[in-house]
């Protein structure tokens, strides 16, 4: 099992994980702490109303869902978190302490990591270059570059994947593959938070199993996750908890456990509108 703490050297914080696989935690982060909490966030785009009033908590240790048709918000919020697009109103919390994500490197520093739905690779890049691109770890502006091979592949065998050599460039692997490198990319530095965007939506059956193994492997690690899908098996697979947005706003919180298709449906579609107490905020 990979020490992350101890190649990564300064200003790494987490996820810690010892021999054996135990997770020691993230960052001081109690269990019944939510790592992130969105409340009353709205964001709009011109007469476009993407956001209005959202709430969502995510606990260390938790996949949460994030579901809804087509322009519910889904992608918004994600960006919202991720410090690519400001909200208008709202508070963000993140280990119960307000945050303002001001920018990209704002929500890097408060460790939230994010494949977004377009997310981009370099072709010609091997896989260790495209994990540490723009963080590349460095002494004496000399790229350390056995260090990061070594750091990258322990992630990708914490992650349990089957990528072959760290040396292979990303345009000579499977979408599925690819994937995994863009989820393995979120492990570097000190996260606590991983939004993943669509991960499964351009994946073969066989390739959308391994990204949800992959997916267990980051809540095991400690962090939380939030899994943006519009596939309601893969989000009933792997989820804890699903969120349902529809036209910008809540429209259900479900335990992944119980759920029936036909109730996340009927929510996303809107055929039930809930109001906006969560029956799940009173129980986390
Ligand atoms: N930069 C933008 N400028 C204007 N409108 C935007 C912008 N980004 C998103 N929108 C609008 O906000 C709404 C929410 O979009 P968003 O991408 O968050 O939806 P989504 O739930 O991710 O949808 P999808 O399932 O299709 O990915 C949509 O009406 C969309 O057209
Ligand atoms: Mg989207």
């Amino acid at each position: 099992m990979t020490r992350f703490d101890a190649p990564l050297g300064e200003g790494f914080t987490g996820p810690h994980v010892r021999d054996g696989g135990q997770v020691v935690g993230t960052v001081g982060v109690g269990r019944r702490t939510p790592v992130l909490s969105l409340r009353q966030v709205s964001k709009r785009f011109g007469a476009v109303e993407a956001l209005v009033d959202v709430d969502l908590t995510v606990h260390p240790h938790e996949v949460v869902a994030l579901v809804g048709d087509n322009g519910a918000g889904k992608s918004t919020l994600a960006k919202v978190v991720s410090g690519v697009v400001q909200p208008d109103a709202g508070l963000i919390e993140m280990g119960g302490e307000p945050i303002t994500i001001g920018s990209p490197s704002d929500a890097h520093q408060a460790g939230v990591a994010t494949v977004f739905q377009d997310y981009a690779l370099c072709e010609n890049l091997d896989v260790t270059a495209n994990l540490f691109l723009g963080r590349e770890l460095r002494e004496h502006s000399l790229m350390r570059d056995g260090e990061m091979e070594r750091v990258a592949r322990g992630i990708l065998r914490d992650l349990t994947s089957r990528i072959p050599s760290v040396r292979t460039p990303i345009g000579h692997l499977s979408a599925g593959q690819r994937q995994t490198v863009a989820i393995a990319r979120t492990l570097i530095g000190s996260p606590r938070l991983v939004i993943l965007d669509e991960p499964t939506a351009a994946l073969s059956v066989a390739h959308t199993a391994e990204v949800l193994t992959h997916i267990q492997r980051l809540r095991e690690l400690g962090l939380g996750v939030v899994l943006i899908s519009h596939n309601l098996n893969d989000v009933r697979a792997v989820a804890d908890r699903i969120e349902v947005l529809r036209h910008g706003r809540n429209n259900g919180s479900f335990d992944a456990r119980s759920v029936t298709q036909e109730e996340l449906l009927a929510a996303i579609t809107g055929a039930t509108q809930v109001s906006r107490t969560h029956p799940l905020d009173a129980v986390l």
